[in-house]
């Protein structure tokens, strides 16, 4: 069998996920080739082809790199996508690499918890940072003459929504390159480059590979010269994966669609126990009908994420919940097959209250989580 791009683009969810980036089949090799471990390669008389030292190029990181594309952009053959050695170092790859002293880039006030780290470094820098919320689209209020619009829908962890289509038209009209944080819902759930944005952005330690153990970060993006300095950032700042880590990516994302389709589904399941509970305030998940997001997210997204929010009377309560829950570790990052949960105000980052609780649901039976999340609800009580 052979991958054309119609197939890529035509083929449902899970196909394209177990067959996403393989190389053509050759006689007794594997399917997907193991990982590459090479610092550098034969590389006799001219300095030409496609591998030549291990920071700028790497057969593993090139199956990788064409798996997500696959899912990121189905059939669009134009897209680039470059792989990085975690989340944040795609996200200061795409600021650091586009703006120069004197733009301004619109950033989200609410999004995850280090962009205010990287604001204070690109003002550092020169570049003049506006921030504003991800909920009512109110990052369009201060996009007047920006150059860099960051979008992070769903917001991680508030998981408000905004009208990714709607900022596009606006910053384009204004000029403005649009890059959108899509590590909450994979590209199986919200495909940002359709929607209008230049690069899709996304930590892969999350929902992508799924199992907690790898560290990755991705740039998916249309304009060849925008990535063109992206991938020269890569070279520059040697933020790259390891071959092993890329390898584990890519048999990970075989999986995707089983994965985010049971995870998100036991969300929504542990959503709606949440709701009927007095004590739960503020639930967020984007996949419930009544959810504050849910409009703009149904119009834009194919699957609504893993991750629950709540707020818990106090602190106390929340932090006796969490230690009665034992199908649920407390642990920060979301995503993995195993439950987490923890009080997001441990950090001092989020804007949140101090009985606010991120949820990542995994892979357990969903009548086993919810029935652990009510008993350790009714035993933190006391
Ligand atoms: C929305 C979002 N973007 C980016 C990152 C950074 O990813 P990484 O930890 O892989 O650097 C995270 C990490 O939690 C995240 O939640």
């Amino acid at each position: 069998m052979s991958d054309t791009t119609e197939d890529a683009a035509t083929a449902g969810d899970g196909t394209r996920a177990v067959r996403a980036g393989l190389p053509e089949p050759v006689k007794h090799e594997p399917t997907l080739p193991g990982p590459v471990f090479a610092a550098h390669f034969h590389l006799p008389g001219e300095v030409t082809g496609p591998y030549l030292y291990g920071r700028d190029d790497n057969p593993t990181w090139t199956l990788l790199e064409r798996a997500i594309g696959e899912l990121e952009a189905p059939g669009h053959e134009d897209v680039e996508t470059l792989v990085f050695a975690s989340g944040m170092a795609a996200i200061s790859a795409v600021l650091f690499s586009q703006l120069r002293a004197g733009d301004v880039a619109v950033l989200p006030s609410d999004g995850y918890q280090v962009l205010p780290l990287v604001r204070a470094q690109l003002e550092a820098y020169g570049v003049e940072v506006r921030t504003a919320p991800t909920g009512g689209d109110a990052q369009l209020e201060v996009l007047d003459g920006a150059r860099l619009l960051w979008i992070e829908s769903p917001s991680n962890p508030g998981l408000d929504v905004c009208d990714i289509r709607r900022l596009v038209a606006a910053a384009h009209a204004g000029g403005a390159l649009v890059a959108v944080d899509n590590t909450l819902a994979t590209p199986l759930g919200q495909r940002p480059l359709e929607l209008g944005a230049d690069f899709s952005v996304a930590s892969g330690t999350k929902q992508l590979t799924g199992h907690g153990d790898v560290l990755l970060g991705y740039v998916t993006g249309r304009d060849a010269e925008a990535m063109a300095a992206v991938r020269r950032w890569r070279k520059i700042v040697g933020a790259i994966p390891g071959p092993m880590e890329a390898w584990l990516a890519h048999r990970s994302i075989a999986t995707l669609q089983l994965r985010v389709d049971r995870q998100n589904a036991t969300a929504l399941r542990v959503a709606e126990a949440l709701r009927r509970r007095p004590e739960v305030s503020g639930l967020r998940y984007p996949g419930l009908p009544d959810d504050p997001s849910h409009k703009i997210a149904s119009q834009q997204m194919r699957r609504y994420g893993c991750v629950v929010s709540f707020e818990l009377p106090t602190r106390a309560r929340a932090e006796r919940f969490l230690q009665a829950l034992r199908l649920v570790e407390d642990a920060t990052s979301f995503g993995g097959v195993r439950s987490t949960a923890e009080r997001r105000r441990r950090w001092g980052g989020d804007a949140v209250s101090e009985g606010f609780i991120r949820m990542s649901v995994g892979a357990e039976d969903p009548e086993d989580l919810v029935a652990d999340l009510l008993r350790a609800l009714d035993e933190s009580a006391g």
